[in-house]
């Protein structure tokens, strides 16, 4: 019987990871998530020679949860990472990562307690839109004897968090600026209503509105005597727009590194980094079956598309995914690769990455923080 606390997950340490490495692709336990590390590091590569300008690189780890992938994203001249959840944080500043954006609102005591410790890490900066948890992060910061950076979050069109007016946002950083414990660092505004926009000059205009609304709230702090440092946005989809604009510290793209069906269909140019790899379990005609679904798939629009075959994805259901071939039928037992609709959710319902180089496994890496996030927390 398993004592409380003992290791069951498919962590590195489990017998079964262990005998994965070294193994050819086609010659493993299904699902798994394959991660191609040439092609991570082409995409990475890529991503920082389209942006050249002032404005640096600071990717956001929802996309993959790993400490490894975070320390190559750096080493390739990111200025720091971003996250969407103080786990992330957490699990990234103990892994030995200096500089930290928690893109999003941190709420509640115990978050809060625990951005304050990963503030002993790490550079903390964390996305601000209310008066009551500007003072709560202050108290918990002086608490901890530590300095978090703050920006103001600004809602630029896309309806989720950050403030809704100039005037808010003015009177938050003069706030945050008086409070202890808190360092006003600037602004951020994401512009994920622009993101997926399919026409690339409408996606560019959409952009750059959204950018306008989010410098006329760090001209009214600069006018107000408040420093922004930090112009905070972007997304894969707008790496190009937000990514040139001069007045753009930083930008959080964050699915580059892995590219998925959703994303490759607005931004070419980037490799399929991640795929699911399945076994066809049934078989009928030119209908295979596989034993990966949404329990091993993040999907979205387009759906999954299968490595090496022109196959047409009939449905994904919880286990399985049900493919119609024209030709070439795979056999049963035969392995496909899928690549994910959408790579952030798909990571999330994996323990871990099978790293592949030249068609074999040469690495096991952990997924950090995944599922809730702190139910995974070590
Ligand atoms: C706050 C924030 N920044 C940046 C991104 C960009 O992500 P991606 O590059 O994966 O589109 C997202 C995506 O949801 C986000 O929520």
């Amino acid at each position: 019987m398993t004592e409380v606390g003992e290791r069951t997950s498919n962590q590195p340490g489990n017998s079964r990871v262990e005998e994965s490495l070294g193994k050819p692709v086609d010659n493993l336990l299904t699902p798994a998530l394959l991660l191609r590390r040439d092609a991570l590091e082409r995409n990475l590569e890529r991503m920082k020679s389209l942006v050249t300008g002032p404005t640096r690189l600071r990717p956001h780890a929802k996309t993959h949860k790993s400490a490894q992938i975070a320390s190559l994203q750096v080493q390739s001249g990111a200025i720091g990472i971003t996250t969407a959840t103080v786990w992330e944080a957490l699990s990234l500043a103990s892994a030995g990562i200096g500089d930290i954006l928690i893109a999003n609102e941190v709420v509640g005591a115990e978050k809060i307690r625990c951005l304050s410790e990963a503030a002993r890490n790490a550079r903390i900066t964390v996305a601000v839109d209310n008066p009551a948890n500007a003072r709560d992060l202050s108290d918990s910061a002086r608490c901890a004897d530590v300095e978090l950076g703050v920006v103001v979050d600004v809602d630029v069109g896309l309806g989720r968090c950050g403030v809704r007016s100039l005037h808010e946002g003015v009177a938050l950083a003069k706030q945050i600026a008086e409070l202890p414990g808190l360092l006003l660092r600037g602004v951020m505004g994401f512009e994920g209503h622009c993101t997926f926009e399919p026409d690339p000059k409408r996606r560019s205009r959409f952009a750059r509105e959204a950018m306008s609304r989010l410098l006329q709230v760090a001209d009214a702090l600069e006018a107000h005597g408040q420093t922004v440092d930090v112009v905070s946005a972007g997304g894969t989809g707008t790496y190009d727009s937000t990514g040139s604009n001069p007045r753009v510290t930083e930008i959080q793209v964050g699915s580059y590194a892995f590219m998925d069906t959703s994303h490759a269909a607005i931004v070419p140019g980037f490799d399929y980094a991640l795929t699911v790899l399945s076994t066809v379990v049934s078989r009928h005609g030119n209908t295979v079956v596989l034993d990966a679904g949404k329990k091993s798939l993040g999907l979205d629009d387009p759906p999954p598309s299968v490595v090496g075959h022109a196959a047409a994805v009939r449905y994904v259901a919880e286990e399985h995914t049900v493919l119609d071939f024209d030709s070439e039928v795979p056999a049963l037992g035969a392995s496909l690769e899928l690549v994910p609709g959408y790579c952030p959710v798909t990571v999330n319902l994996h323990d871990l990455y099978l790293v592949v180089d030249d068609g074999v496994v040469v690495d096991a890496w952990p997924i950090l923080a995944r599922g809730a996030g702190w139910s995974s927390m070590r």
